[in-house]
């Protein structure tokens, strides 16, 4: 099995942005924790990240016939891509959608998510641990 782990605009930048809200750990520790955790479930990960809205559709596309699942948080474009909801429609890929806070109970833009209908799940508010609840959900899923 292979899991396509996807993160949007900013999140490169994990332990200097905002670390009260997102914690004071990397992109590069988070990177980390995710490839430990797939090793430990047993199946083959790739990650990657931009800030740009088509390099995350083309990511989505090009997981079409290569990966068994995507995990991803779209940052920023969680609560405007219409375009990422439909790449994601279009692969048929088993989603899920993953946020490190819990856009539920902050600001009423982020309770907006246009990727959501197309996830089988969404996990939200538990920090860098939801990206590896994401990764053992999808590997049940299989
Ligand atoms: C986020 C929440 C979004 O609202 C925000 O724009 C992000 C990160 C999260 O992981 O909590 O960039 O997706």
């Amino acid at each position: 099995m292979k899991i396509l782990v996807i993160n949007g605009p900013n999140l490169n930048l994990l332990g200097l942005r905002e670390p009260d809200i997102y914690g004071k750990s990397t992109y590069s520790d988070l990177v980390g924790m995710i490839r430990a955790e797939a090793d430990r479930l047993g199946v083959e990960v790739e990650c990657m990240q931009s800030n740009h809205e088509g390099a995350l559709v083309d990511a989505i596309q090009g997981a079409y016939g290569t990966a068994d699942g995507i995990v991803i948080n779209p940052g920023a474009y969680t609560h405007t891509s219409i375009a990422l909801l439909d790449a994601v429609k279009t692969v048929g890929i088993p989603t899920v959608e993953v946020h490190i806070s819990d856009v539920d109970i902050r600001e009423a833009f982020r309770r907006v998510s246009y990727i959501r209908p197309a996830c089988v799940a969404s996990i939200k508010g538990h920090g860098l641990e939801g990206y590896l609840e994401a990764l053992r959900l999808l590997v049940k899923q299989d």
